[in-house]
């Protein structure tokens, strides 16, 4: 079954959500509206919680997971995304926190309690290690990250412009079931 309760507690879908009947979404997840997941995602909302943003998209083979509270942690590490987030192909998000706006590139990693700010581009393949926090309106890339160079006009729109298109893909899908 694609979405599970773990403890009693089930994610919450809002309205006009799509998730791919191959993702697997369990415990305390919540997506809000317009929130699309593809193929393969595996989402584990069970030591932690997840929030996803309205109108961002998860795509294919993305791992979403979070870390447990523990003595040096005490709130443990969420994960908090926000909204009109794009997250390429096979990405690996931990624990980490993303605002709005964000293009996080195939198969990048991002680990426990880094925070990136809103407008921010994350190149293919890049890690972000844990704890970093990336500057809003630049680009990052690499393993670890470095801050490339800013953003350009066209490439900051294109963020929103990213988010809307799967948002016209969901429902193209959506139309199918
Ligand atoms: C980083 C990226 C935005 C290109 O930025 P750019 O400034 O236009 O970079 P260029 O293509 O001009 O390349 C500049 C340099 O960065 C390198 N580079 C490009 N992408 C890179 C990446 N992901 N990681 C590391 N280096 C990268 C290039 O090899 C080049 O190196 P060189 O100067 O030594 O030759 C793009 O390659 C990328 O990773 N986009 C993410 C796309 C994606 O995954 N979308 C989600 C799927 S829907």
């Amino acid at each position: 079954m694609t979405i599970r309760s773990y403890k009693g507690v089930k994610p919450v879908l809002g309205q006009g959500v799509y998730i791919d009947e191959s993702a697997v979404l369990v415990g305390d997840i919540e997506l809000a509206a317009h929130v699309s997941i593809w193929p393969l995602v595996a989402a584990r909302g069970d030591v932690n919680i997840i929030r996803i943003g309205a109108r961002t998209n998860i795509q294919d083979g993305t791992v979403l997971h979070v870390s447990r509270p523990s003595e040096k942690n005490a709130a443990g590490s969420p994960l908090m995304i926000g909204e009109d987030v794009t997250v390429g192909h096979k990405c690996m998000l931990h624990g980490c926190t993303l605002g709005n706006r964000i293009l996080v590139g195939m198969g990048a990693i991002v680990m426990d309690d880094a925070i990136v700010e809103d407008d921010v581009m994350i190149g293919a393949g890049s890690l972000v290690p844990p704890g970093k926090t990336l500057a809003s309106g630049y680009l990052y890339v690499g393993s670890p990250v470095k801050q490339a160079r800013p953003l350009n006009d066209s490439e900051k729109a294109f963020l929103a412009v990213s988010a809307q298109n799967y948002v016209v893909l969901k429902d193209e899908y959506l139309a199918e079931i």
